[in-house]
């Protein structure tokens, strides 16, 4: 038995093949292009484990899955490799197209000749498990009751645009092929290894670095924050019991408004590795917004944990400590990050005066 997981050098990528193999040996074949977001630092760890197998290779490369499924014959394919950050997606769409749609595509096609060419109980095992985000269901209003599975999608970025339409084509391909899918929609993850241009791990490492914190717009946007092993977790279980052709919201029962979570990590931070300058909340500052700003998601989990049991096993007081402490601890990994093309993109978003 085997898992092939796409994007498993990424952030929560390289966390679910840490923790997979942490608890089950059954190995994992792991195909990720390695973009400005795959790290393979990440899985250092797993140096010379022979349950680990990583192939540097794309997604949109028929030929290469082809090969990669008939020589391992996995039983399930986990698909993370995406185009992720919103901010790059509206620089920059053409990118999230190919990868998130025409590279959903080229392994939904891909899985579907090895699937159909399976038999017997190894066919009726067989799972498309395809990891998505709560973005495509759009914006919500203060008041409005949280997404559950059945809200329409409103995509809003060109990001949660190519997710939906991922989307779209995993379960079209359920319903007209019969393929043996499972879509997850989560909210946003924090955790170990999140790639610095992302709000909460951009907020410790500028923190660190004496750089201005910077707020989106009036820093009063809501998102739904879940630590990301609970997200992990939540795929192991709807991978091993989900049903065929649903779709299963992730949440963190935890909304919270963007400038909270920024107060939340200077806080912390004051407490864990005080700035002789003074509190980290005197760099906070407020910059322009994004164009087309989701203001709120929030998630309805209740679906995943009324069938499948599944609820956050940590709280948002928890998880963060774990994350920034993490980031503390894990300098070396920060450093070898910024000294990559990170700077390139910071320097893009940010300005000159606020680059690397
Ligand atoms: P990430 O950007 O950290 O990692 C993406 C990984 O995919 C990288 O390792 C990258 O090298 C790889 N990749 C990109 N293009 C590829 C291609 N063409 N072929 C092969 N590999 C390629 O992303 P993440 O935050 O870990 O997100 C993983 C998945 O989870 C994505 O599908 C994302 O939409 C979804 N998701 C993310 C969040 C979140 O908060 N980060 C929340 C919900 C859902
Ligand atoms: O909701 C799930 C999604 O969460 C995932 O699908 C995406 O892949 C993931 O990147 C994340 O998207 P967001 O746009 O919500 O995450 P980001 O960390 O970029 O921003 C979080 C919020 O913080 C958002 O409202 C924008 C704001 N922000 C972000 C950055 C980078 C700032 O105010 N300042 C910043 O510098």
């Amino acid at each position: 038995m085997t898992l092939l997981v796409t994007g498993g050098a990424g952030f929560i990528g390289s966390n679910f093949v840490l923790d997979w193999l942490a608890a089950s040996d059954e190995p994992v074949v792991n195909l990720d292009a390695l973009t400005y977001a795959g790290n393979r630092q990440n899985l250092a760890s797993l140096d010379g484990d022979a349950r680990h197998v990583f192939v540097q290779g794309d997604i949109c490369d028929r030929d290469l899955i082809d090969r990669l499924l008939s020589a391992h014959r996995p039983r399930a394919i986990v698909h993370f490799a995406a185009e992720s950050h919103v901010d790059r997606s509206i620089h920059g769409p053409g990118a999230f197209m190919q990868t998130n749609v025409t590279g959903t595509f080229t392994l939904l096609e891909a899985a579907r000749g090895h699937w159909g060419a399976l038999e017997g109980d190894e066919k009726a095992a067989f799972r498309f498990h395809h990891v998505s985000t709560d973005e495509v269901y759009g914006s919500l209003g203060p008041t409005d009751p949280p997404f559950a599975e059945t809200h329409p999608y409103e995509p809003n970025s060109p990001y949660s645009a190519s997710k939906a339409a991922s989307d779209h084509l995993v379960r079209a391909w359920h319903h007209t092929y019969g393929m043996p899918v499972v879509t997850t929609n989560c909210s946003n993850n924090y955790g170990p290894y999140h790639f610095p241009e992302k709000l909460i791990p951009l907020i410790i490492v500028n923190a660190l670095a004496g750089k201005p914190l910077p707020v989106y717009g009036d820093g009063q946007q809501v998102r739904d924050w879940l630590y990301v092993k609970d997200h992990c977790a939540a795929i192991r279980e709807v991978l091993t019991r989900g049903r065929l052709g649903e779709t299963y919201n992730i949440g963190g029962w935890n909304e919270k408004p963007n400038i909270d979570i920024v107060t939340t990590v200077c806080a912390l931070l004051d407490e864990l590795q005080p700035d002789a300058a003074g509190p980290y909340a005197r760099l906070i500052t407020y910059v322009k917004d994004r164009p087309g700003h989701d203001r709120r998601y929030a998630i309805d989990a209740r679906k995943i944990e009324r069938e499948l049991g599944w609820r956050p096993a940590e709280t948002f007081d928890t998880g963060i400590r774990k994350t920034v402490r993490w980031y503390l601890d894990n300098q070396p990994w920060v450093q070898n990050v910024l000294s990559g093309g990170y700077r390139d993109w910071v320097t893009q978003q940010y300005g000159a005066e606020q680059g690397a």
